[in-house]
């Protein structure tokens, strides 16, 4: 897929002024992506489910340039605030996607972006943040050029661009799950956006619920970036990457039959594997917590007492997604509350699920 476009640019003179506002949602990967290569493409296929409440909204504002600069013409307020840190991480983005959105060059832009969820939580907000501009980024393309038309063709564009801003984003555009990174199973399946998956999973994935268990909300003191890039040197990494293709292909059965068992070992397993490809970069790190493995050993042993299919994950960081199916909330939550709770900072968690996907919002 080639978007590099140098005639997308504006008639001087009338380049029209407006507004569009995205919520896009963040997701929780089972099988990961973790090793990058050239520009953000990946070592191996991932799928995420799509949540619903953990999301960010941004809001694009658009005119003419005043000033005739090559560069980007950048204003950025995260939660009302300049934040020079966010604002360089989004210019820097803009500014690589200026070969297939050479207008960008044009306009002034005015970026307001802000969280449903405490951004001091801890949790990993890329692929809602960077998802959430993509699209807005797209809507702005197709109000001024009237393309993309299509919708397919809409979301396709929108995750091509958000994967350039992070990878996990790409998955991000699309309800209830998604596939990134090229797979011989799933025609379609690409290395360069993401692809829906939800007609491939079976309707009990549908209605899981992904409690976000916050035991610590320090900063990461390793990066997703910094992680990506220390697997060029991980010893593990080859049979890595031909362990997520193995893992991938067992996924995508148990996810159309409903095996939860099967996908609940899986999941577990990538959550550690991801973790200890951490511990074994060099320099090795950690980012698991004591309450980290108090919480895993807990979710053990009650499924082991219940029956119940409650497994957890984690990210690139000591939090706890505790995945399971809906039916199962009442009573899943009386647990989280008695012994899990008592294990996360402040007593916080969040309570989301598998969710719809991004929504176009009203610009006031
Ligand atoms: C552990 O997408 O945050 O969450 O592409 O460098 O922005 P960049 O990395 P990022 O990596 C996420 C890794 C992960 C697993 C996953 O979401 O698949």
């Amino acid at each position: 897929m080639n978007y590099q476009n140098p005639q997308l640019m504006l008639e001087p003179g009338s380049i029209p002024g407006g507004a569009v506002r995205w919520r896009s949602p963040s997701n929780i990967a089972i099988v990961k992506y973790w090793g990058k290569h050239g520009v953000q493409l990946p070592r191996n296929p991932s799928f995420s489910f799509t949540l619903d409440s953990a999301a960010t909204d941004t809001r694009v504002a658009y005119g003419p340039k005043q000033n005739h600069g090559a560069t980007i013409d950048l204003q950025f307020r995260f939660a009302g605030e300049e934040r020079p840190d966010f604002a360089d991480r989004v210019s820097r983005f803009l500014e690589s996607l200026l070969p297939v959105y050479p207008f960008l060059r044009q306009l002034q832009l005015q970026v307001e972006t802000d969280n449903s969820f405490p951004h001091s939580a801890g949790i990993a907000s890329s692929a809602s943040a960077m998802s959430a501009l993509a699209l807005c980024l797209v809507d702005i393309e197709r109000i001024l050029f009237g393309q993309p038309e299509d919708q397919a063709d809409f979301n396709r564009k929108a995750s091509y661009l958000a994967r350039l801003g992070s990878g996990s984003a790409s998955r991000s555009i699309y309800g209830q799950s998604a596939i990134w990174g090229q797979t011989g199973e799933v025609e379609e399946s690409s290395d360069e956006y993401a692809i829906p998956s939800a007609e491939l999973t079976h309707p009990v994935f549908h209605t899981f619920h992904d409690d976000i268990l916050l035991i610590s909300r320090s900063e990461k003191s390793v990066s997703s970036r910094a992680g990506h890039g220390l697997m060029e040197n991980n010893i593990y990494a080859d049979n890595r990457y031909a362990q997520a293709r193995q893992r991938m292909h067992e996924l995508l059965r148990a996810l159309r039959t409903g095996d939860l068992e099967k996908f609940g070992e899986i999941c577990e397993s990538e959550a550690l594997t991801l973790h200890a490809l951490m511990m074994t970069s060099s320099p090795p790190y950690l980012l698991m917590e004591p309450n980290t493995l108090a919480a895993i050993r807990s979710i053990q042993a009650y499924r082991r007492d219940t029956g119940h299919p409650v497994y957890f994950t984690l990210d690139a960081g000591p939090n706890i997604h505790l995945l399971y199916p809906g039916d199962l909330y009442p009573e899943v939550r009386q647990y989280v509350r008695q012994e899990l709770l008592p294990l996360c900072a402040d007593q916080q968690y969040i309570a989301d699920k598998v969710g719809t996907g991004p929504l176009k919002l009203e610009t006031e």
